[in-house]
């Protein structure tokens, strides 16, 4: 029996959502960290580029609505699927098939639950800044060529990953992120048909490359800060 009888709605749809909505978020996520390593270049670069981004609202509120539709997106087709898989596997006499899922779904699942509570940390912490009201408190920064005076950012950072455990938090979330997007891209792969045998070891081995880079270039951040490198 089909559970799901709506032709629009069903497993395959849902599986293009989910690769449609993953590969917006993996896009964002590149953009955001190479965003941040601007942090190297100086506090003006930095505190430049974070205000040109909150500068023009219709922008920035078109594009965080891009996000929220796809995060929302992403978990919701995520649960569906993963509710169609278990619905599909016990069998009549209760005995489960033996239909396992694979060790990098299973995590997906988990690394994406734990990416998601971080996300809304993240945004309480440095962008509501309602875990740290204390950034606000921050004074003004005067950027060198327009000599508007814009929230501090880079300022903000480095006091955010002064804090050992703020670190710890951010470096372990990466790595989950890492994990997740190596497992999340190869679907996208996998789900475009593009995964055969002959391109399969390549599109694996970018997908890591991604996982990885993302990876290096967000911990990149609090580590230098810890390290005293960016101060
Ligand atoms: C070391 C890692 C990271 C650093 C240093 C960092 C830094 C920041 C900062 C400073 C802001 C606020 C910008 C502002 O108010 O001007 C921000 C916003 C945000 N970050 Fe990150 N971020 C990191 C990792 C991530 C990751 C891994 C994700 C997603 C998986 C993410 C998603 C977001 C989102 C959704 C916003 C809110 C954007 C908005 O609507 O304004 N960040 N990040």
């Amino acid at each position: 029996m089909n559970p799901n009888p709506s032709p629009f709605f069903n497993s395959i749809t849902k599986k293009y959502l989910m690769a449609a909505s993953g590969f917006v978020l993996a896009g964002f996520v590149m953009v955001h960290m190479l965003g941040n390593l601007q942090v190297f270049l100086g506090q003006d670069a930095l505190n430049a580029y974070a205000y040109k981004l909150q500068s023009i609202p219709a922008v920035l509120w078109g594009f965080r609505l891009v996000l929220l539709v796809a995060t929302v997106t992403h978990v919701l087709t995520a649960i569906s699927l993963v509710r169609e898989n278990r619905a599909a596997r016990p069998t009549s006499n209760g005995h489960e098939k033996f239909v396992q899922a694979s060790t990098g779904s299973r995590t997906m699942g988990l690394s994406g639950s734990i990416l998601f509570a971080f996300i809304v940390f993240h945004v309480l912490h440095y962008t509501v800044r309602l875990t740290h009201p204390e950034y606000n408190q921050i004074e003004h920064y005067v950027l060198a060529e327009s000599q508007k005076h814009v929230h501090d950012v880079y300022t903000m950072i480095i006091m955010g990953f002064e804090v050992k455990w703020i670190s710890a938090l951010y470096i372990i979330s990466m790595a989950l992120l890492c994990l997740h997007l190596t497992h999340g891209v190869s679907s996208i792969f996998q789900t475009l048909g593009l995964r055969n045998s002959s391109w399969k070891p390549r599109l694996d081995a970018l997908a890591t490359s991604y996982g990885w880079i993302v990876f290096v270039g967000f911990v990149s951040v609090p580590i230098s800060v810890l390290a005293g490198v960016v101060k």
